[in-house]
């Protein structure tokens, strides 16, 4: 292995070497605008409507509920401001673990008093209290529920069957961020109760800058972006061709690979966990790591130390690229809102490690071993 570890896949993920051939092959091919009603343009559309087709079939949608985006921020905006725009939406129920594109959108929206924020409890290890969730549908039927399905930074997951049924029982909107788990967990939005979800194709190993929303046919919605006949008439301007492209083929790679994916990964996710509990003593695990969580994700908050401040910048130089955010300690630190939201420890460092098909146990031994140093704690035998 070389000297250089990365564990930071939920931030985003290496290019698949077929996404990179498959894109490469259509730039040096092909460059019509697909608007374009010639043969130059024609050729061009007839890719981006088999991306599209090929990104409903295995969701199980149609494709005239795919609409490109630049990535899982405007797909969780466009989802959320065009429900309160065109879907008479007044109320929103969300969580204060979720992502920004969704919080700080929904809290725009609550501060322009175009819809009431509600946010739903969370239990102790980060899951949604889904008995409050009901609570709060009871009060505010026919609301927008916007809830993740993995949390980026904690991992943890939410079963969106059941909120789903609960959105239709109350005939709320259901939006869900599903960033951190398309490509990585079946989704089948045909047995799904869900209204819009949102992906970025560089969280499977696609290209950065390009994504998805689906719109389920149930939602009428106006464009999201004016001054072109793109997407349907739904986002206007020439379509980010070579990006759709690799988005269509690394969903396809990752979701025919993954069963193996899934074994690998949740391979190095457990083998992490039992080096850690082994070599670091007072190690904490934050969400629910060992339960209801993706494979992908693993948040850690190690014993109080001298450099805690200094945790991820060690890890960088140590060669290990992973993410942090510790609890805010005081009003002025921005630390993770996550972390802040579950009342994890501030005085505790905090590193978010996150899996990818190409990590191996070898990269966990040595991260273990740079921790350890770090840390100057007794590795056990
Ligand atoms: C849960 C979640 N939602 C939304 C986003 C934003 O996606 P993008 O980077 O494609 O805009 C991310 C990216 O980190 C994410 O993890």
């Amino acid at each position: 292995m070389s000297n250089k570890v990365y564990f930071d896949n939920a931030a985003t993920t290496p290019l698949d070497k077929e996404v990179i051939a498959e894109m490469t092959k259509m730039m040096e091919q092909f460059y019509g605008n697909p608007s374009s009603t010639h043969a130059h343009g024609r050729e061009v559309r007839t890719f981006i409507e088999e991306a599209r087709r090929s990104v409903a079939k295995l969701l199980n949608c149609s494709p005239g509920e795919i609409f490109f985006t630049s990535g899982g921020t405007e797909a969780d905006n466009m989802a959320i401001r065009k429900s309160v725009e065109c879907l008479d939406v007044k109320h929103i129920i969300t969580s204060a673990i979720e992502h920004h594109a969704v919080l700080h959108t929904i809290e725009e929206l609550h501060k322009q008093e175009k819809a009431e924020m509600h946010l739903v409890n969370l239990l102790p290890n980060g899951h949604i209290d889904l008995l409050h969730l009901e609570t709060l549908l009871q009060q505010y039927p026919q609301a927008l529920v916007s809830l993740m399905h993995s949390n980026n930074e904690l991992g943890n997951l939410l079963d969106i069957d059941r909120v789903g049924e609960l959105c239709k029982q109350y005939q709320a909107i259901f939006h869900c961020d599903t960033v951190q788990t398309v490509g990585h967990f079946p989704i089948d939005l045909q047995k799904t109760h869900i209204d819009f979800i949102a992906a970025g194709a560089h969280k499977f190993r696609g290209p950065k800058g390009v994504g998805f929303i689906y719109v389920s046919s149930r939602n009428k919605i106006n464009p999201y972006i004016t001054g072109g006949a793109q997407e349907r008439n739904m986002r206007g301007g020439t379509e980010n061709v070579y990006g759709i492209i690799g988005l269509a083929k690394a969903l396809q790679l990752s979701l025919k690979e993954l069963d193996e994916e899934q074994k690998h990964i949740s391979g190095i996710k457990s083998y992490m966990i039992e080096k850690l509990k082994a070599n670091i003593q007072g190690i904490q695990f934050n969400g629910d790591a060992e339960g209801y969580s993706s494979y992908t994700v693993l948040n850690v908050s190690f014993p109080p130390t001298p450099i805690a401040e200094m945790m991820l910048f060690k890890l960088d130089i140590a060669g290990v690229s992973a993410s942090g955010g510790s609890a805010c300690s005081s009003g002025s630190n921005v630390g993770s809102h996550v972390l802040t939201a579950l009342g994890v420890d501030s005085n505790r460092p905090a590193v978010r490690f996150s899996f990818g098909k190409q990590n191996t146990k070898e990269e966990v031994d040595f991260v273990i071993e740079k921790l350890v140093d770090m840390l100057k704690v007794k590795v056990s035998a």
